[in-house]
C-alpha cells in the first residue's frame, strides 16, 4: 500500500475536496438537490467547519452533471465591479479568453455583435458586454444573464463566499441583486459566511437580502463518521488507532472539523516518528498527548475552542 503524506491524508487548513471530506453526505445530497432546483441557500456557520469545502462538493456535483458553476470569493473583489467580470468569466467558460475587464476589450466585444461578423457566439457575447457595460448594477447584470443563458434542461450554481461583504456594496447594487435571487428559480445559489453578525443582518429582517434564500444548516459530523474517518485515515498513514482513543481525540478538540483534523494530523506526526516493530504501527495516549502540547500552543486552536 502506498503510503501518504500526513497533511494529505489528514488535511487541516484548506477547503477540502468531497473525497477529503469525512460525514455530512446526506447533507450533501440534500444540498445539491436544492442546488439543482434553483434554491438560494444561506450557509451561516462559524469558522472553519467546513463550510467552503461543503459548498465546493455540491458544486462540483452540479458541474459534474454537466452544469455551470461559479465560486467567489467576494473578501478578494474590493469593487463589485471587479466581482462581476470574474463571475462572468468563469460562467462564460469558454469565452474567457476574450473576456477581459477592460472597458476597451468589451468594446471590441460589443462590436462583434455587428452582422458581418455575427457568428452563433456573437449574440451571447454582445448581451455580456452590455451586461459588463450597462450600469453601476454590473453584478446582478451578471448574474441575470447568467440565468437567462441556462440551457432550457440546463442547471447551474454559484457560490458567493465570504458574503458579507456585500453589505458593503452600494444600496442599489445589494436591491437588485436581493429583487434577482428573490425571482429567480433556476440557478442554485449558496451565500456563505462566517461572518455571522454581518451575513444575519443582511439577510435577516431588514436587511438588504430578506426573503433572498433561507439558511441552510450545515449538520455537526456525526461521532460515528468521525471516528470510521479518522480510522481509515490513520490506516492510510501505516497507523492503528482504537476506538478509546479516536473517541478521546474527537472530545479534546470539542469535534470541531478544523481543531479535530489538526490534532489527529499531529498524532499521526508524531505516532510516526516514533520505531516501531509493529505494522500498522499503534497509535497511543502518549502521542495523542504530545500532540496536544503542540496543537494548544497555537492560537487558532484556541480561538475555534
Ligand atoms: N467534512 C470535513 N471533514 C473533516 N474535516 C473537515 C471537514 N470540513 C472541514 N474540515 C476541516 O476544516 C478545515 C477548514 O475547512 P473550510 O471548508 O475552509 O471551512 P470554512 O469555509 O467553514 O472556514 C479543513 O481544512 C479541514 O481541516
Ligand atoms: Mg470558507
Amino acid at each position: 500500500m502506498e503510503i501518504r503524506t500526513v497533511a494529505e491524508v489528514l488535511p487541516a487548513g484548506p477547503p477540502l475536496t468531497e473525497q477529503q471530506q469525512i460525514g455530512r453526505h446526506a447533507a450533501r445530497d440534500s444540498c445539491q438537490e436544492r442546488l439543482l432546483e434553483g434554491s438560494v441557500l444561506i450557509l451561516m456557520e462559524p469558522r472553519r467547519v467546513g463550510k467552503t469545502s461543503f459548498a465546493r462538493a455540491a458544486l462540483a456535483r452540479v458541474a459534474a452533471a454537466g452544469g455551470q458553476t461559479a465560486e467567489l470569493q467576494l473578501t478578494s473583489y474590493p469593487d463589485p465591479e471587479l466581482a462581476a467580470t470574474e463571475l462572468a468569466r468563469q460562467l462564460v467558460g469558454g469565452l474567457d479568453r476574450v473576456v477581459e475587464p477592460s472597458r476597451r476589450s468589451l468594446d471590441r466585444l460589443r462590436g462583434l455583435s455587428a452582422p458581418a461578423d455575427a457568428g452563433g457566439e456573437a449574440p451571447l457575447l454582445a448581451d455580456l458586454a452590455k451586461a459588463l457595460l450597462g450600469d453601476a448594477r454590473g453584478f446582478p447584470a451578471v448574474f441575470a444573464h447568467a440565468i437567462d443563458h441556462l440551457p432550457a434542461d440546463g442547471h447551474g450554481a454559484v457560490l458567493l463566499d465570504e458574503a458579507h461583504v456585500i453589505a458593503q456594496w452600494p444600496k442599489p447594487l445589494q436591491d437588485a441583486l436581493c429583487l434577482l435571487l428573490r425571482a429567480n428559480s433556476r440557478l442554485g445559489v449558496v451565500i456563505a459566511s462566517s461572518e455571522t453578525r454581518a451575513l444575519n443582518e443582511l439577510v435577516g429582517p431588514g436587511g438588504a437580502l430578506q426573503y433572498a434564500g433561507y439558511r441552510f444548516p450545515l449538520p455537526a459530523i456525526d461521532p460515528g463518521d468521525w471516528r470510521t474517518g479518522l480510522r481509515e485515515r490513520f490506516v492510510l498513514l501505516g497507523l492503528s488507532a482504537q476506538d478509546e482513543l479516536l473517541d478521546r481525540l474527537i472530545e479534546l478538540a470539542g469535534a470541531h472539523p478544523y481543531r479535530t483534523m489538526r490534532l489527529a494530523q499531529e498524532t499521526a506526526r508524531v505516532a510516526r516518528s516514533l520505531p516501531s516493530t509493529a505494522a500498522p504501527a499503534p497509535v497511543g495516549n502518549g502521542d495523542l498527548e504530545a500532540a496536544l502540547l503542540t496543537v494548544r500552543s497555537d492560537p487558532a486552536w484556541t480561538e475555534l475552542g
